[in-house]
Parts: structure tokens; sequence; C-alpha cells
């Protein structure tokens, strides 16, 4: 007999949308990873046929994320994307690092069902309070057929795991798609769906990743004006594996930085060739010496090295 999906499993990972503040008027005072998920969708309205389940994987502020807590995160994604009653996920993340978060589990996932990372920009305790919104229209959009794969809710936009960057610090519509654009909005509960959800083969297996400490070394230097070597110099006498450049432009590298990673790159480090511009990407051109990194920014370029590097 079909089961009809009917369950939205919000899992808690901590972030300002679980922060607590002493005063309702204190937006920046507060200690991030404080209020338990299940409190989070108390004043969440269901949406209709669907009902709200909660576990609580880990309570973080996002910017101290780690390899372990991904691995945690993208089994219980794995483990409730299984269950035939289970429509969608809802993921409650720092904002800091959410970017990183949704595309590690894009990469490791490549889900059918919909998996939407959301937070907030305030504390749960603010007087304006911006998460109670954004996860009620996260959980629209694990509920909608119109949705699929690994998404970000925020500020009534969906943004895909491989466009969306946080950009920036305080306002409540902190992130962005760049010149990709959201893929979707939220009103009133309902979606306007403006392009196709990405979609794509997983890089590896969330049940089958090495343990975290494992996980192969790659690191992001950047490139700017006046920069050198001696930072890919000191990484490589320090057994790294991969490097991920933050290039300038259309993925330009500091001479002496350039010939840091061809000598890297010569004695087997895997480098890529990522740009520090928020908006387009590398466009590669015959002949280039350094990879490019298949338009990922840095921070999304570095995992997906990682992942390959894994033995
Ligand atoms: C965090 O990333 O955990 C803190 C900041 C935020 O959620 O906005």
């Amino acid at each position: 007999m079909q089961v009809t999906p009917q369950r939205i499993v919000v899992l808690g990972t901590g972030g300002t949308i679980a922060g607590r503040a002493a005063s309702a008027r204190d937006n920046l005072g507060y200690k991030a990873g404080e209020v338990g998920v299940d409190a989070l969708v108390q004043g969440v309205a269901a949406v209709d046929g669907f009902e709200l389940a909660t576990e609580q994987v880990a309570q973080l502020d996002s910017k101290d994320m780690d390899f372990g807590t991904w691995c945690a995160l993208a089994r219980r994604c794995a483990h409730w994307l299984a269950q035939a009653d289970v429509a969608g996920i809802v993921v409650t993340h720092g904002t800091d690092t959410m970017e990183e978060t949704a595309f590690f589990l894009h990469a490791v996932l490549a889900p059918v069902k919909p998996v939407v990372l959301t937070g907030a920009m305030r504390p749960a305790t603010s007087a304006a309070a911006d998460g109670p919104q954004n996860l009620a229209d996260a959980v629209a959009v694990a509920a909608s057929p119109l949705a699929q794969g690994v998404s970000v809710v925020f500020a009534g936009a969906v943004h895909s795991a491989i466009d969306v960057q946080k950009v920036h610090g305080y306002r409540l519509d902190a992130f962005s798609s760049g010149d990709a654009g959201p893929l979707a909005y939220v009103e009133e509960g309902k979606l306007r769906v403006l392009r196709a959800w990405p979609r794509g083969p997983a890089l590896r297996n969330a049940n089958a990743l090495p343990d975290p400490a494992d996980w192969p070394r790659v690191e992001i230097v950047l490139s700017h004006a006046g920069a050198s070597g001696a930072v890919v110099h000191a990484l490589v006498k320090d057994g790294v594996a991969g490097i991920v450049v933050a290039a300038t432009g259309n993925g330009t590298v500091h001479h002496a930085l350039e010939a840091a990673l061809l000598a890297a790159q010569g004695q087997g480090v895997q480098v890529r060739r990522s740009s520090r511009c928020l908006l387009g990407r590398v466009l590669p051109q015959a002949g280039d010496r350094l990879p490019d990194a298949d338009g990922l920014s840095p921070v999304k370029a570095r995992i997906a090295l990682q992942l390959e590097l894994m033995p």
C-alpha cells in the first residue's frame, strides 16, 4: 500500500535562531545555540496535512561547525529521508556557515526530497525575532511538492545550496544567490518558483564518509596586493593535501603566490582557483596552469576538494 508522506522533520543544530539574550531589546549581546529545537517549533503553524517532528542534532554557534557535526547531521538527514512518511527535512542552523553546511549536504546526499536550511539574524529572545517566520517559510518549502534537493530559505527567498552566500552581517535579508538569483520566493506559505532546482549525483555517500580525523586537509589562501608564497610554503611543509586560492577577478593570482602554488602542485598538492568576487565565476581558459573550481566560492570549493581527495 502506498504511504502518503506526512511528516516534516526539523533538525536543530543551534545558531542565532536558537540564541538567547538577557533582554528582548538586545539583538547583539546574545549567546547562539541555547534554545532547543522543540521550543523553536512551538510557534510554527503546521502546514495542512503535515506533522512536525523534531530532533536536536547539535547545539552550537556555527562559526565552530566541525566535520564530526557535519557527519552526524548528514547521517540523520539520510535516515529521515529514507522514511516513507517523511516529506522533507528542515535544518535550523547558524547563518555564519550555513552556506557551507548546505553545500556539504547537497554533495553527500543529493536528495530528491527537500532538505531546507534556515536560521535567523536576531536571537529567539528578540522582540522582533526573524526566526519564527523563516522557520515557518522553511517548513512550507519542505512540505511543497515543487521543492527538491538542498536549499536555504531566508527572508522569503529560496536559495540553492550551490549559489547561496551570506552577504550581510546584520541585515535580516542576509543571503544572496548572486547573479544566479534565487530558486523561488515563499509568499504566504506558497512557493513562486523562478528556476529549476539544481540536481546532481552525490560526490560521496553520507553513510560512508571516513572518520573526520582522516579527512584530507584542504586550506584556503587569499590572493591580494603584496601577496607572497610564504603561507603556501608553510602549508606544503605541514603536509596539506589541497589548496584553494581565493583569486582576484576572473581567477588571477599574484605572481609570487602563483609561483608557490605551481610549485606545490608540482609536489602533488591539488590546487583549485576560485574567485574572491561575490558575483560571477572564474571562466576557464585554454592553457590555465591552475585548475578552476567549477564556479564554486572558495569555502565551497574547499569542501568539494576535500570530498574529492577522501580515501
Ligand atoms: C551562528 O552562525 O551560529 C551565529 C550567527 C547567526 O546564526 O546569525
